[in-house]
């Protein structure tokens, strides 16, 4: 066992049940874009993982962009969006899919719906693999979503602890005992 897998309490999903579902997820977009003009629009830095995942099994041609947002400090969502960096292209006319790893009160997602919305996308749809339903402050759609997850602060396949454990292969449960000074 490594220096970060000690700090996990538990496997949330696993590599091979997380590389199904990419698949899986993979197909029913491919299903519904292959006649667009698709351009995946990753949220960093945790959604990265998934977005290399997701390009490895999608056929077709589009173009991929980036957008940085943060609004957590530690485990706790501070309420405040703020947008560090935006999309490079213009996305009028294009049909826009948000790829962003996990939706926890629908802050992020909101705001940044909206955001893009005035752009004049042709389409905007969103993406995520993980779903914490149970924290949700904001209704937002969700197109495809990969897995609903209990109210659990998790790490790996991307998802962070102040920058670290995204290397992890796997979506773990964080040791409580990790953050309780925060
Ligand atoms: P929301 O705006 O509250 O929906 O938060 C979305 C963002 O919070 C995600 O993009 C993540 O960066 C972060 N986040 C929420 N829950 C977790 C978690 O369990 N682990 C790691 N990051 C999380």
């Amino acid at each position: 066992m490594n220096r970060l897998e000690r700090d996990i309490s538990e496997v949330l999903l696993g590599e091979d049940e997380i590389d199904q579902k990419v698949k899986e997820l993979a197909q029913k977009i491919y299903e519904d874009y292959r006649e667009k003009d698709l351009i995946l629009v990753s949220i960093l830095k945790g959604s990265v993982v998934f977005l290399v995942h997701l390009m490895k099994y999608l056929p077709i041609g589009f173009a991929i962009d980036f957008i940085e947002i943060s609004t957590y400090e530690g485990t706790k969502s501070t309420g405040v969006v703020r947008l560090i960096a935006d999309v490079r292209e213009s996305i009028e006319g294009k049909d826009v899919l948000i790829i962003e790893d996990i939706v926890d009160t629908g802050l992020t997602l909101a705001y940044l719906k909206e955001n893009l919305l005035t752009r004049r996308p042709r389409s905007l749809k969103i993406c995520v693999l993980l779903d914490k339903y149970e924290r949700r402050q904001i209704k937002v759609d969700l197109d495809y979503v990969g897995f609903s997850i209990p109210d659990k602060f998790v790490v790996g396949y991307g998802l962070d602890y102040n920058e670290r454990y995204r290397n992890l292969p796997y979506i773990g449960v964080l040791k409580p005992e990790i953050f309780s000074s925060e």
